[in-house]
């Protein structure tokens, strides 16, 4: 039984503060897997990474050559890989058994944990295919955790109108009122795809403490209301601390990103794609899956 007791001390309560872009980073083109041409945003020199954040990819193509090798059979361990589809068709397959298809609209939250070998495939020969795949790192106490999917289909996702004109689709955390469906407890990740009409804004909750970015991936917008605030298609914003930002769309229509999650400040051991905390766990991880364990 819980005695209910409410002893209101006195608090100041201050008022909400709004974020502003602390800097504006622009990604660079790479390669990746088997030769998929993406643009590098997070997990560069420019941003090597914003905690608990380590990279994000956003791949983009018309041209079947840039994406057809697709990503073959290749290890993770550590930390949870976030794909999320704009548009395309991408077949996903691991060394348990699972398998899946993403279809546009959908998200996959992977959490590799102790070790998953998997391969992430285009469906397509032809046509566009866009998409993003964010990795968030896990805790220390969560980086031996067993696999697990979550597989969310573009229906799952909830879309809120955030003001006239302003709609977010929200995969995880809340806007709105409204929360979406995935679990990222660790973190407690927020993920919004967010799209603004000409001449409209709207004010984003993003809890006070996480570290959050916002990545322009249509259009153009302004973020806050500092100087640094005006971003085009392909910029991220670093944001600073606060409980909430102000995302505006006053010369042309805007699509974007709104991620954020609680910073570890644990330290972080890379090596391609294992993230630990140690090298020692690094060489472990890497004669694990070389031996077969994973
Ligand atoms: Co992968």
């Amino acid at each position: 039984m819980t005695i209910a007791t409410s002893i209101e001390s006195p608090q100041t309560r201050s008022a909400p503060a709004q974020r502003q872009v602390r800097h504006v980073v622009r990604g660079r083109p790479t390669s990746d897997g088997a030769g998929v041409k993406l643009t590098r945003v997070i997990g560069q020199p420019g941003l090597d990474m914003l905690d608990p954040f380590l990279m994000l990819d956003e791949f983009r193509s018309d041209q079947a050559d840039d994406y057809l090798a697709g990503f073959p059979n290749h290890p993770h361990r550590g930390f949870e890989t976030v794909t999320y589809m704009l548009a395309g068709r991408m077949r996903h397959g691991d060394n348990q058994g699972n398998s899946g298809l993403l279809t546009a609209g959908s998200v996959q939250w992977m959490t590799a944990g102790r070790g998953i070998v998997h391969s992430e495939m285009p469906e397509q020969e032809d046509g566009l295919m866009w998409g993003f795949q964010l990795w968030v790192n896990l805790p220390a106490k969560d980086k031996m955790t067993a696999p697990r999917y979550q597989d969310i289909a573009p229906e799952r996702i909830p879309e809120v109108q955030l003001a006239s004109g302003v709609t977010a689709r929200v995969i995880a955390g809340s806007a709105g009122g409204v929360t979406g469906p995935v679990q990222a407890d660790a973190t407690s990740a927020v993920y919004l795809d967010v799209r603004l009409a000409q001449g409209t804004q709207a004010d984003l909750a993003i809890p006070a403490g996480h570290n959050a970015f916002i990545y322009v991936y249509e259009g153009q917008a302004k973020i806050g209301d500092g100087n640094r605030g005006e971003l085009l298609r392909g910029d991220l914003a670093v944001l600073d601390q606060g409980d909430n930002v102000r995302v505006a769309a006053p010369e042309a229509a805007a699509r974007m990103i709104v991620v954020a999650g609680r910073p570890f400040n644990e330290p972080v051991a890379k090596y391609g794609p294992f993230v630990m905390n140690t090298q020692q766990q690094i060489v472990q991880a890497i004669e694990d899956f070389r031996s077969g364990r994973f």
